[in-house]
């Protein structure tokens, strides 16, 4: 049986990255530096998957220096990626998911692997960072991936880009909305308003209580330092809240590896 997982879950499927990537070698030209598919995975942990196959015999525990005999597996065998970002600098100015790379093994294709891992990344994207929509590149000779994309998820054709590979062949730039995807964070906004506004009927019947003349909690002392106390006047300056960027986009041009068909 076939399973997918995503790489953030616990415990973690970091160690599967150089199958991943393995499994990237074996059925695409294009491919990357393992630290890529690392900061993708750091970057954007919720957004790619693997699917594995699942040793029949179980586990074998590692015992460092061993060569594997052919027995039980120390790993499950990954049969598939998809490796998943969010845009970092969208040339449109609007957030939106980006599919780096996808592929299944040949051993397990037609079994709705690649529509499975391509459906859980695009709600990923949808769900935790409001994508608008996913795009993609894809040859234009690629008929598989055309009719996974196009026909199976409803893909639709953006663009073409002249040589848009190192070897010169054109891709379609595609996209597909996720907005119907979104969930309605409205409704967390109800509740927080609903708990706040609780907050707020308990405060005044507290206050209420005093005024009548009910003490304090016995429990509570003297306010300790300065912390929360309504401050007026100069250090109003104090409480100007400051501006920090976070988050700066980091430049990740350098860890596309060269493609060795461009040299040729
Ligand atoms: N011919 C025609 N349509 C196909 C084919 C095919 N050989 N393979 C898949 N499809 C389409 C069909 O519409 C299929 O639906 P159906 O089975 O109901 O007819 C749909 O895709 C879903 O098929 P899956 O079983 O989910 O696809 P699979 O797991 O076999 O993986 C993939 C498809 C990823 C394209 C695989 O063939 C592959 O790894 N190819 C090599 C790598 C590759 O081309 N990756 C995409 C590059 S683009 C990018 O990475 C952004």
């Amino acid at each position: 049986m076939v399973d997918i997982l995503p790489l953030s879950s616990f415990p973690s499927y970091i160690h599967l990255l150089p199958a991943i990537q393995t499994c990237n070698i074996t059925n695409l030209p294009e491919n990357y530096f393992l630290k890529y598919y690392l900061y993708h995975a750091l970057t954007w942990p919720q957004l790619s998957f693997v699917a594995v196959v699942r040793p029949k015999n179980g586990y074998r525990q590692h015992k460092p220096g061993s060569v594997s005999s052919g027995g039980p597996e120390e790993y499950p065998k990954v049969v598939g990626y998809v490796l998943a970002k969010m845009e970092e600098e969208p040339a449109d100015g609007i957030p939106h998911g980006h599919i780096t790379s996808l592929s299944v093994m040949r051993t397990h294709r037609r079994l709705g692997i690649a529509e499975r891992l391509m459906r859980m990344s695009q709600r990923a994207m949808a769900e935790s960072h409001r994508a608008h929509y996913v795009s993609l590149h894809v040859r234009v000779s690629n008929t598989a991936a055309l009719h996974l994309y196009r026909d199976t998820l409803g893909f639709q054709v953006d663009k073409v880009e002249s040589k848009y590979y190192a070897d010169g062949e054109d891709a379609y730039a595609m996209r597909c909305d996720l907005k119907h995807m979104w969930l309605n964070w409205d409704d967390d906004d109800d509740d927080t308003a609903t708990a706040a506004k609780k907050e707020d009927g308990d405060k005044s019947t507290r206050q209420q209580e005093k005024s009548d003349g009910g003490d304090e909690h016995p429990d509570e002392g003297d306010p300790v330092g300065d912390l929360g106390k309504k401050d007026d006047g100069d250090d109003k300056e104090k409480q100007k809240k400051i501006k920090v960027k976070i988050g700066r986009p980091l430049g990740v041009g350098d860890l596309v590896e060269k493609n060795e068909a461009a040299a040729r």
